[in-house]
């Protein structure tokens, strides 16, 4: 276990909190807090009593987006050469569900880091939104891909064009979060949800997981010839045994994740 900078983290049963932490500039990502957000990240995949992984902003946001500060200067080959946005493609391969716990702001970068979750809670006076356009610039951590995968093209093309913010409401409307929550009760609902999921067989949450990603990625032939492995997959686990067993002998089942 490292400590970190940017950000704080904490196991609570089977869950792994990280928390971004730089409440001054509304937790504002520069290049280390997303290395250390994907170092806890990879911490909790490996490590066999974590279950879940929540992510949650410390202060009044989750967070403002990349950090404008770093960004002003760059220029196009030091953004090329660092591989600015490489620690988001690791994002893609924790096997555990990441579920986004998020109040106040969630823009540019961090609109981007929500949707990385694979399920998001929000208060219900949070924000969303890809600013980036007011700035010259424009999404370029997954933005325009994952928004328009989730909600299609018409409104991507509006909310990313136009910069204007999306209220949780609308988010709700439009599939981007999962439920919104009154900000007093965000982080214990979200814990609740995370705590169920926890204690859901491990070996099938890793599966579907896995298969619902390669929905936004696969043709559906694709997409049904992978789910179809990963199904036989799962007869091969004690997990599967003792599931169907329980059911027959009405009792709970006891899941180990083999
Ligand atoms: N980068 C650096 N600092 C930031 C920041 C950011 N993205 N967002 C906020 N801050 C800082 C502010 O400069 C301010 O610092 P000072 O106290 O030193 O002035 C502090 O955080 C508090 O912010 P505000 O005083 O602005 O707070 P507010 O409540 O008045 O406004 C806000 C909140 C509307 C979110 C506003 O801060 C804002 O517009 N922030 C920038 C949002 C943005 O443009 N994000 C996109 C960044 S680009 C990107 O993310 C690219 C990508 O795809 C990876």
């Amino acid at each position: 276990n490292r400590s970190f900078e940017n950000i704080e983290t904490a196991v609570k049963g089977k869950i792994g909190l990280i928390e971004l932490n730089r409440p001054k500039v509304l937790n504002a990502l520069n290049r280390q807090m997303v290395t250390e957000i994907l170092e806890a990240m990879e911490q909790y995949d490996r490590d066999p009593d974590i279950k879940i992984i929540v992510l949650a902003g410390k202060g009044r946001a989750f967070a403002a987006g990349a950090d404008i500060d770093e960004m002003m200067d760059a220029d196009a080959i030091s953004l090329e050469t660092l591989n600015q946005f490489t620690d988001w493609d690791r994002l893609a391969w924790i096997k555990k569900p990441i579920i986004g716990a998020v109040h106040g702001f969630a823009l540019g970068g961090a609109f981007e880091l929500a949707l990385c979750c694979d399920m998001l809670f929000a208060s219900e006076k949070a924000e969303f939104g890809f600013p980036e356009v007011n700035l010259g610039i424009m999404p370029g951590a997954g933005g325009t891909q994952r928004l328009t995968k989730l909600v299609g093209k018409t409104k991507a093309m509006e909310w990313v064009l136009s910069g204007k913010r999306i209220s949780a409401t609308e988010a709700l409307h439009f599939g981007i979060i999962n439920s919104t929550f009154a900000e007093e009760v965000l982080m214990e609902e979200t814990m609740k949800f995370a705590g169920n999921i926890a204690n859901q067989p491990p070996l099938a949450v890793r599966m579907i997981k896995e298969s619902i990603h390669k929905a936004v990625d696969y043709s559906l032939y694709e997409g049904m010839q992978y789910e179809r492995k990963n199904f036989y997959l799962l007869f091969a686990s004690e997990d599967q045994k003792e599931g169907m067993r329980a059911f027959k002998e009405k009792r709970k089942p006891d899941f180990k994740g083999k």
